[in-house]
């Protein structure tokens, strides 16, 4: 009797799995696939070194500043691959750059090679506007967005500091839409074992394609509870981070400098 009703519940539990699969691949995988390097917001995403260092040796995990890891259209990676990244073009920036946009996980090799992946994979594309169509340009407008943004301005000023204790993601989540009025995407690292709660890593905000806006992540028709394209478009998943998960939340202080 009992295995009738099993038997029963699996089509519609196929049907579900296609379902998503199918919408899936409409909606993320689609314009990747199609070769079409079309996109329509940005993503400035911001790091905290100590969590990126999380797993990683000789990192720069004494930062005690939210970095920034990329300024990235969605959809669209690696727009043009014979428009070489050229240090010199950005020698301008350079004191900015190192300063907010440093490579934490290798802070002692060539220090270009992170602004280099950076612009190739992710600039060539922002290029196709013209306030972003040069090197230049591109990384100036990403460090005004970030200093614009202010982040860790806002989190102390909302006394979000790292501590030992734990905050809610609704803290964070809370205080960022109050100020910014659009809603961000924080990501985390799963509890290791041996650890009962995830780390937050990472925070992206959208702008507009058009003036550099701020705006929603999401499209207004879009359920949040369903964002297929939030890994592929927006390689939000390197280093492990994943979008934090309500409840507690730990914002690792740096380690100490070594005197
Ligand atoms: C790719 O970049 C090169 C070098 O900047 C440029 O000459 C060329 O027009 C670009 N191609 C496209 C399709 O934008
Ligand atoms: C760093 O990389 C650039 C190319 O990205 C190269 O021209 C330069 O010689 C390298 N510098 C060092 C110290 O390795
Ligand atoms: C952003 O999303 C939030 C929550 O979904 C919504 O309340 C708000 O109106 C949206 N803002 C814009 C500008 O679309």
């Amino acid at each position: 009797m009992a295995s009738a009703g099993v038997r029963g519940a699996l089509p519609g539990w196929v049907s579900v799995l296609a379902w998503g699969l199918a919408l899936w691949c409409l909606c993320g995988a689609g314009p990747l696939w199609s070769g079409s390097h079309e996109w329509k917001k940005l993503i400035l995403t911001q790091h905290w070194p100590p969590t990126v260092c999380k797993e990683v040796d000789g990192c720069r995990d004494t930062l005690d500043y939210w970095t920034i890891h990329g300024l990235w259209p969605d959809r669209a990676e690696d727009c043009n691959q014979s428009w070489h990244f050229n240090l010199d073009e950005i020698k301008d920036l350079l004191g900015d750059m190192k300063i907010y946009w440093p490579d934490v996980i290798h802070p002692s090799s060539n220090r270009s090679r992170f602004w280099r992946h950076e612009w190739e994979k992710h600039g060539t594309c922002a290029a196709q506007v013209d306030a972003l169509n040069s090197e230049k340009k591109y990384f100036g407008k990403s460090l005004d967005l970030y200093k614009q943004i202010d982040l860790n301005s806002v989190l102390l000023k909302f006394g979000i500091k790292p501590s030992i204790n734990y905050y809610q993601l609704a803290d964070f989540r809370d205080a960022l839409t109050r100020i910014y009025g659009v809603v961000p995407k924080i990501q985390c690292l799963v509890p290791e074992q041996g650890e009962s709660v995830q780390t937050v890593g990472q925070i992206e905000l959208c702008f507009t394609k058009e003036d550099l806006h701020l705006r929603n992540c999401t499209e207004p028709d879009e359920r949040l509870s369903f964002r297929p394209d939030a890994r592929l478009a927006t390689g939000a998943s390197t280093h492990g981070m994943m979008v934090c998960e309500e409840g507690p939340i730990f914002y690792p202080p740096p380690a100490k400098t070594q005197l």
